[in-house]
């Protein structure tokens, strides 16, 4: 038990009865009542907020250098380039280089590619593809993370709708942010948007906390009931990143490189990702 006058355990250097003492008190209402709580390890405080703020301007910046230069004909291998260079001479690193044993410094997912596909010379953007470019920045040990879609050329109706609802659905799940609302918010909006349009959300990867590691907890599902999931309070930093299918939600890891996952019947598969911070307020997008 922290006692009034102590350094509150966020390390903000503040007095505990001036820092999270409230904000702890309310946390143990919501736990007697049967909600699910945060970790105390995944709450920000105002320094760390910042680090992940700084660590998002390298994101942000790579992903608009991307928007400007992606064309058909090029390769994925080619964004790679960019993104290691960019990252490096900005001091950044790329959180997902040998990350596991993955191998490049982000991810682009084409058509029925659900996620983590890897950049290689091998793929040529050609006319029509959809493609998913994703993300992820260290700066001074902060992590950032998001994902935007890509239209290459003159792209199919279908694909294009896809797209937007994907996007629709991102934007939804991020208004459904609410400090002190659920988790299961957020699933909620997404799924509701994505199955009202006739698409699928993919269950098995989602969103996650993030900032001083690439991964934390929670685990943010993109379907789910109002009201139910872990608890959102402010100086929690998750990904919102909704995956949404065109045909089924069924999925499967491509063995031939072990990372790749794709759609089980062949159909596009689209998703946006923000990094985000519950705010007092409501909710602030970090990284886009
Ligand atoms: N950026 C991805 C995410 O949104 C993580 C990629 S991990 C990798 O969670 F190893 F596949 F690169
Ligand atoms: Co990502
Ligand atoms: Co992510």
């Amino acid at each position: 038990m922290t006692s009034r006058n102590e350094l509150c355990w966020c390390k903000s250097g503040l007095k505990y009865k001036k820092c999270h003492l409230e904000f702890d008190e309310k946390l143990k209402k919501l736990k007697r009542e049967g909600h699910i709580v945060p970790p105390r390890n995944i709450i920000k405080n105002k320094e760390q907020i910042e680090g992940i703020r700084k660590s998002a301007k390298i994101n942000n910046g790579l992903l608009d250098l991307v928007s400007k230069n992606i064309r058909q004909g090029m390769n994925t291998e080619e964004i790679d380039k960019l993104a290691y260079d960019y990252t490096v001479s900005n001091g950044g690193i790329p959180a997902t280089l040998n990350y596991e044993g993955f191998p490049k410094s982000l991810c682009t997912s084409v058509n029925d590619e659900v996620c983590h596909g890897i950049p290689s010379e091998d793929v040529i953007l050609k006319n029509g593809d959809i493609v998913n470019v994703d993300v992820t920045t260290i700066l001074n040990g902060y992590y950032s993370d998001a994902s935007r879609m890509f239209m290459i050329g003159e792209v199919s109706e279908e694909a294009r709708k896809l797209v937007e609802v994907t996007r629709e659905c991102l934007r939804r799940g991020v208004e459904a942010v609410k400090p002190w609302g659920f988790l299961g918010d957020i699933g909620a909006a997404v799924q509701e948007y994505a199955e009202s349009n006739g698409y699928s959300v993919v269950r098995e990867f989602g969103g996650h906390g993030v900032g001083l590691d690439i991964h934390e907890e929670p685990f943010v599902c993109h379907a789910g009931e109002r009201g139910t999931g872990m608890v959102l309070v402010p100086g929690m930093v998750i990904t919102v990143e909704p995956m949404i299918n065109a045909g089924s939600d069924e999925i499967f890891i491509d063995d031939r490189d072990g990372w790749t996952v794709r759609t089980a019947d062949g159909s596009l598969s689209a998703q946006w990702e923000h990094t985000i911070l519950v705010t007092e307020e409501g909710v602030e997008i970090i990284s886009a």
